[in-house]
């Protein structure tokens, strides 16, 4: 089976294109190393890939690149690449979020209509805007509070209106901040370990009590790769979540439990585009998917404490 996964440089992306190769699937690893954050911990993550004899790397970009070579074949498209990043969306760097979200979607779809093939959309929380329940269901209307979760929002419409009318077979999974080992270095546990190694306060923005459906990213992985093999699901969206919420406080007291003293912290003012709360409802995953989460926040982050790069 051949499968292609965007983004596969990246946190997730790496890490699910390991777990196909592992699994026996010749895997295509689309990149094209944006400058989001260092590329060269990008091409740390797809290292022990390009030494697989069934993985093969494709330098290429989604906005401006023909893909009809590159897609042709494939049995499952895992679409992971993207713009992430929810605070640092706002102002003129909307652009670019636009481009890698929406334009790169569109023309993905665009040369995998009429193929028949199937595709797996990495969707997120973000989508949702503040959670009216402790647990938002996947059919809530969604409110995105910030410019990326609006082209996050965008591209799963975009997916769902091409699985509805060019043939498509589309799956979207609205992934719930994902942590784990190579998480990205913007990412809250990521700077979290930095600083509090390096004997630094670490910044907590607001009071810390927003809380979050963190999801370790084997579980996202699992998720995932269950949403492609999956025939005719009688759903297209599906929750990914951790299974339970932590605030940024509770994080923060578990992490000092882990490295064995507390965590000191400087607080920093709200950002703009931060929901208060997010908690995945998991029925439908769990109904059709069979899918359950596994990993408790406390071995997650060990082990993402463990797998820090040096000097982290
Ligand atoms: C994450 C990802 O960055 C998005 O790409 C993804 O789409 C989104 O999850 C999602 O679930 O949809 P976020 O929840 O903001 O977004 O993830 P973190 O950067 O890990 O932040 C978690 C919480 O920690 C936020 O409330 C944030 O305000 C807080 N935080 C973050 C701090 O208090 N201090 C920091 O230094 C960083």
């Amino acid at each position: 089976m051949k499968a292609l996964v965007t983004g596969v440089a990246g946190f997730i992306g790496s890490t699910l294109a390991e777990r196909l190769v592992r699994t026996g699937a010749d895997v295509v690893g689309i990149d094209c190393f944006t400058d989001y954050y260092d590329p060269g911990r990008k091409r740390t993550n797809v290292a022990p890939l390009i030494e697989h004899p069934r993985f093969r790397l494709a330098e290429v970009d989604l906005a401006l690149d023909p893909l009809d070579e590159l897609v042709s074949g494939a049995a499952c498209v895992y679409h992971l690449a993207g713009q992430p990043g929810v605070r640092g969306s706002w102002g003129t760097g909307f652009a670019t979020y636009v481009r890698q979200n929406i334009i790169a979607t569109q023309r993905l779809l665009e040369s995998l209509r009429d193929r028949g093939g199937r595709l797996v959309y990495a969707s997120s929380s973000s989508i949702y805007g503040e959670a009216e329940q402790a647990r938002t269901a996947e059919d809530c209307l969604p409110r995105p509070v910030s410019p990326y979760g609006v082209t996050k929002l965008s591209a799963e419409q975009l997916v769902l209106a091409y699985d509805q009318t060019m043939g498509i077979d589309a799956r979207c999974v609205r992934y719930f901040t994902v942590y784990g080992p190579r998480q990205r270095p913007d990412m809250a546990f990521s700077r979290f370990i930095r600083a509090a190694r390096r004997g630094e306060p670490v910044e907590v923005y607001g009071d810390g009590n927003q809380t979050r459906d963190f999801t370790f990213v084997a579980d996202a992985v699992d998720a995932t790769m269950r949403a492609g093999s999956v025939d005719d699901p009688a759903e297209r969206v599906f929750n990914v979540g951790g299974g339970s919420t932590t605030s940024v406080r509770e994080v923060l007291d578990i992490l000092g439990d882990i490295l064995g003293g507390p965590v000191t912290i400087r607080n920093q003012p709200p950002q703009s585009g931060d929901v208060r709360h997010t908690g995945a409802d998991l029925g439908r995953a769990r109904r059709v998917l069979g899918w359950n989460p596994t990993v408790s926040i406390r071995e997650g982050l060990a082990a993402q404490v463990q797998a820090a790069p040096e000097g982290e």
